[in-house]
């Protein structure tokens, strides 16, 4: 199947890129003390140089006392680590780049296995990082306030060093996604409340800060999922109805793009078509998606934690997909985490030399 659709370019607002192919956001936990070195720089401007048209940063985190389970793991405020920032775009940008980083707040977390602790309790809606494991402690109103504004700089923080978009991180079992989880957020004030809507409040109102800090022309997107780590099966929505007011006023609170977190692309979001999440998401919104999910290979990313080995596999059901106007963009997680020459092995044809992805490949920044 021919993959033209793959490499044309894609605008819009402050984004203008070479093709559809997205780098996922990795965390790699290779940032000591939350500053990301040179070593960070040269693997994002590997990916650049090598024809990734948006390069979405591993999750950074926001300046909050516990927005972080782990110290590798790279901070999106402070002098040094936002000098580490600047230095990553200005090398993607030399390799004729794009990128945006992932704004993150872990919310409730389980403790590093290093036994390295914030200096303050985890904090989410509750105490709850799911049914049955607490670890931290429910955050206040004025902590949720001072928590949407710490978006707010990362992503003002963002335009201002330069990157081309910026993506929240609002999926996986993360802070947002744990306001979005009745499961999670047993809030009985205005972030809490029977309704998934109700409960999206803090997301709006992060999306409304985040847009304030950016203005209109600076592209938003937003990382979507309906699983969590702890319960892949999940969903959030559970009809078409149910997501359309799931997604409209995130999208009405300026959201420009939904990212749509699957752990398999090709796997239909509801019974009545085939159509995945991000096929439903820019049916129901108009906005446009990004898909995700073993894009390129055989066996899904949770098992790869495992130890699970993944072979290269066809993109023509992708193709189709995108071809019929499912998507706008499409992101790759490991085959380009293994391998930073992906993208040009797919444009050229060469797919004997194509990798697969083993879990050695996380041990370093290749
Ligand atoms: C090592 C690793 C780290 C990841 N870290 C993040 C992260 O920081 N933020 C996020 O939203 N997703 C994260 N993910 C999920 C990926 O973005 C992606 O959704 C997932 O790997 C599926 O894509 P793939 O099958 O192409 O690998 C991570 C995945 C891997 C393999």
């Amino acid at each position: 199947m021919s993959t033209t659709k793959l490499f044309e370019p894609f605008q819009l607002k402050s984004l203008n890129l070479k093709n559809r192919i997205v780098m996922a956001p990795m965390t790699r936990s290779f940032s000591p003390n939350g500053v990301p070195t040179d070593a960070v720089a040269a693997y994002y401007s590997k990916r650049a140089a090598s024809d990734v048209g948006l390069i979405l940063s591993e999750g950074t985190v926001i300046d909050r006392v516990s927005s972080s389970n782990d110290p590798n793991i790279p901070h999106f405020y402070g002098e040094s680590a936002l000098a580490g920032w600047q230095q990553v775009i200005k090398s993607v940008h030399a390799a004729r780049g794009s990128m945006g980083p992932q704004i993150w707040h872990m919310g409730i977390m389980e403790n590093h296995h290093s036994g390295w602790l914030p200096a303050a309790p985890f904090e989410g809606p509750s105490d709850l990082a799911r049914p049955g494991f607490s670890n931290g402690r429910a955050m206040s109103e004025k902590d949720i306030e001072n928590t949407i504004r710490a978006f707010g700089r990362a992503a003002a923080d963002a335009k201002r060093l330069g990157f081309d978009c910026v993506e929240i991180h609002g999926a996986h079992g993360y802070l947002i996604d744990q306001f979005f989880w009745e499961a999670t957020n047993n809030r009985t004030d205005i972030y809490g409340g029977k309704t998934l809507s109700e409960r999206s409040r803090f997301a709006i109102e992060v999306i409304k800060e985040v847009r304030k800090q950016v203005g209109e022309h600076f592209t938003i997107i937003l990382r979507l999922s309906q699983w969590k780590g702890s319960d892949y099966s999940y969903k959030h929505a559970k009809t078409p109805a149910e997501m359309e007011a799931w997604l409209q006023p995130l999208a009405d609170a300026g959201v420009d793009i939904f990212h749509c977190s699957q752990r398999r692309f090709w796997e239909a979001e509801f019974e009545e078509s085939d159509l995945n999440f991000a096929g439903w998401a820019k049916k129901l919104t108009g906005k446009a998606t990004i898909t995700v999910g073993s894009v390129g290979l055989s066996g899904e990313f949770l098992a790869a934690f495992r130890g699970e080995s993944s072979n290269p596999s066809s993109l023509d059901e992708l193709i189709r997909r995108l071809d019929r106007g499912d998507f706008d963009l499409v992101a790759v997680g490991r085959a380009l985490l293994a391998d930073p020459l992906w993208v040009t092995k797919i444009r050229d044809n060469r797919s004997d030399e194509l990798k697969g992805f083993t879990r050695e490949a996380l041990v370093e920044l290749i």
